[in-house]
């Protein structure tokens, strides 16, 4: 036991410490609870007793032998609250990450501005709806397919109280409260009962346009969704408007773009054709206007509404409706310097 000490003794004097985890790891060692030493007085008892006298001085000795090797030592290197008070406590702090803003977000308020620089103002309007801001006054026959459970969501059994299924509903209530002429886009989500894909999804997010005044024409609608192309997708997408159905517009169409992936040539997004489809609009139809108590020999106008996951999809590449919702911080990650 004796012999065990004096190797212990050498050991301390000859440990070389250069630097402050060194010295921790030292004290650690032979200072800790539950280091060298702190076991030697645990094995006191069992030294004969001849032996004591002699094993507890030198145990004695070899912890005074540690204690100030680790205490001349540790005024020599300079302690991390000694650090502390050296540090220049003026500098600015460490920058703390920022996150980004949704691609969905990112889109509808690049969508927004581009028609608020037109003159357009924006709106929003409930997501629960009833039949009549939703379906009925947008001119849709009682029978329509639309309103079928398949599509609908019907809050609480009563056909009367729904989700909306499109942000049009905002149309009608824009057109029932405000003064004319009506210059207005409506950005919002939407609901219908869809099962999840890569393609559909029961929530999404939709941003309606709106203009009512004297003498508005086809021509004028087509030239305010030509230059939103533009500025939304790049100076070189061209625009064509195939003739299509709504039961709220008169005549109806449908605005494709050139595809902006593949710039026309044909790819897997543009299915080959160089086109891709980004919303749907046409002439606000006479029907509806007086539903909303305006009168269509006076006025006219049109209307588009357009799903703001398709435009941030073909802007961004993003290929799956899903990545939406999964709040994969790696997807939102790309997003950091949009704005
Ligand atoms: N509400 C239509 C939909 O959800 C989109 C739409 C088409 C809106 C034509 C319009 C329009 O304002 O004129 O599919």
């Amino acid at each position: 036991m004796i012999d065990k000490l004096s190797s212990i003794i050498d050991e301390i004097n000859s440990t070389k410490i250069s630097g402050i985890d060194e010295l921790e790891s030292f004290r650690i060692k032979y200072l800790g609870k539950k280091g060298v030493i702190a076991q030697l007085f645990n094995d006191f008892k069992s030294v004969p007793a001849g032996q004591k006298k002699e094993f507890g001085q030198k145990l004695n000795e070899t912890k005074q032998l540690a204690q100030q090797k680790y205490d001349s030592l540790k005024s020599s290197f300079p302690s991390t609250s000694r650090r502390m008070e050296e540090k220049d406590l003026t500098l600015p702090g460490d920058p703390i990450p920022l996150g980004s803003r949704h691609p969905i977000s990112i889109a509808r308020n690049k969508i927004i501005d581009i028609f608020r620089q037109q003159g357009f103002t924006i709106a929003e309007g409930p997501e629960i709806e009833d039949d009549w801001h939703n379906f009925s006054a947008l001119n849709f026959s009682v029978d329509h397919p639309a309103r079928d459970m398949q599509d609908t969501f019907f809050i609480q059994q009563d056909p009367d109280i729904l989700l909306r299924t499109h942000t049009s509903s905002v149309q009608v209530r824009y057109m029932e409260n405000q003064s004319l002429p009506i210059r207005a886009v409506f950005p919002g989500r939407v609901f219908r009962n869809e099962a999840i894909s890569a393609r559909a999804h029961c929530i999404f997010h939709q941003v309606e346009g709106l203009y009512i005044h004297k003498n508005v024409s086809f021509v004028d609608m087509k030239q305010i969704l030509f230059f939103f192309a533009r500025e939304m997708f790049g100076i070189d997408t061209k625009i064509r408007l195939r003739p299509s159905y709504f039961p709220f517009t008169e005549p109806s169409a449908e605005m494709d773009i050139s595809c902006s992936i593949c710039k026309g040539k044909g790819c897997n997004i543009c299915k080959y054709t160089g086109w891709v489809e980004i919303m749907g609009c046409g002439m606000v139809d006479p029907n509806v206007l007086s539903n909303c108590g305006i009168d269509p020999e006076i006025y006219t106008g049109y209307a588009f509404g357009m799903g703001i996951e398709r435009i941030s999809m073909l802007k961004y590449g993003i290929n799956d409706l899903r990545l939406y919702f999964d709040n994969d911080k790696r997807l939102l990650d790309q997003f950091i310097s949009f704005h």
